[in-house]
């Protein structure tokens, strides 16, 4: 009878009593919540390096945003990690991403990439380990996930403009979660709902209806996009096999603003092992800005005039996520002077790569 009433209450208070005859003051071996203790340290370099790891973004200043994990539902399973990242961080990943976002494609007939209605967005890939900001995020994520960072894929950066979303689906491909984190918030829209699932307690179903959700995540299990955030559920059922049906979830459209997520999918197994440990040794080599028309290899002008622009486009002009290699000898772009805005601006666009203003993220 006792045991089936007394749970971890009952232990913590068989613990309290036997602490006070043995009057325990160590710091290291209290609970948090023992004697009003708070969470506020958690991110601070000092308290918790281990959690942060080297090259980690935090500012003083922003450790006094409490960061702590919720969980959402069990139909996915999924939870939130409230400000997962820093302002700071955010803006970090834009920056190593922005200036090589693409137009994005879906896998079409014959594993061609192919620009569809369903996924309307810009986004590219940021390489694990890129630099030491992005393996501390990663470092933090394998924490939360318990699983290691060779387990991750690289994290894929995405932006979505008013009326661009990313209709119901199921990830799939052998992954067991999803992490989606959000950088930039959008003003109206743009949540991620679940299409087949039921709220973890009815408190945060209540506070689900009284939020001025848009239409597409009412009466779903959805999450607002909050800069910083971090959402994470499973893809499969808790044998890591089986695909959890109810991890069909939507992004909805943004009906004001602009979204800025970064993905992160992870496997039960390490991804491209080899790859991985080759990131952790090999200094990144970033890619030149696709504003400036370039030939990137000096064959250029003989592919082209051996007709490889018509030949080999995707290779020669850029295909997909891909840039091209010799832009400049297909006459796919314009020659700008040095430090002409306007122009980059121009080749941009017609490479399909993103332009975006500055406002639209919001002074981080
Ligand atoms: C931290 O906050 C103080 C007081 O609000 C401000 O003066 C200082 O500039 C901030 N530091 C950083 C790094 O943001
Ligand atoms: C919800 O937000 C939208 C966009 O800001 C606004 O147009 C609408 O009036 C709001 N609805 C309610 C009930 O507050």
């Amino acid at each position: 009878m006792i045991m089936r009433i007394c749970s971890l209450g009952c232990i913590i208070l068989s613990l309290a009593s036997w602490r006070s005859v043995q009057g325990s003051r160590s710091e290291e071996d209290t609970f948090i919540g023992w004697q009003g203790e708070q969470y506020a340290a958690f991110h601070t370099s000092t308290a918790s390096d281990e959690v942060i790891g080297e090259g980690s973004l935090f500012s003083l200043n922003e450790t006094a945003r409490p960061a702590w994990i919720q969980t959402i539902s069990y139909k996915p399973r999924a939870m939130v990690y409230h400000n997962f990242l820093s302002d700071r961080e955010c803006r970090h990943i834009i920056d190593l991403a922005h200036a090589q976002m693409k137009r994005s494609t879906v896998v079409g007939s014959k594993n061609a990439g192919v620009v569809d209605d369903i996924r309307t967005s810009y986004g590219t890939f940021l390489r694990r380990h890129q630099d030491p900001v992005i393996a501390a995020i990663e470092h933090r994520l394998a924490l939360w996930s318990h699983l290691p960072a060779s387990h991750q894929e690289d994290m894929q950066v995405l932006r979505y403009g008013p009326t661009n979303k990313y209709g119901p689906h199921i990830d799939g491909l052998e992954r067991v979660a999803t992490v989606l984190i959000y950088l930039v918030e959008p003003d109206y829209g743009g949540e991620t709902a679940f299409t087949e699932s039921v709220w973890s307690h009815p408190e945060l179903q209540g506070q689900a209806e009284r939020a001025n959700l848009s239409q597409c995540a009412r009466g779903r299990v959805a999450y607002k996009p909050k800069r910083g955030d971090a959402l994470m559920f499973f893809d499969t059922m808790p044998d890591y096999k089986q695909t959890d049906v109810h991890s069909m979830h939507t992004g909805c459209p943004v009906v004001e603003g602009v979204k800025w997520n970064a993905v992160k999918w992870l496997h039960g197994t390490p991804f491209r092992g080899d790859e991985y440990e080759r990131a952790l040794k090999e200094p990144f080599k970033p890619l030149p800005d696709p504003g400036i028309c370039a030939n990137l290899h000096e064959m250029c002008e003989t592919w082209a005039l051996q007709g490889e622009c018509k030949n080999n486009p995707g290779f020669m002009i850029g295909a997909g996520a891909s840039m091209g290699s010799c832009r400049l000898a297909c006459n796919d772009c314009e020659r700008c002077a040095e430090g002409d805005m306007d122009c980059y601006r121009r080749n941009r666009d017609s490479g399909g790569f993103l332009n975006f203003d500055e406002s639209e993220l919001k002074g981080i």
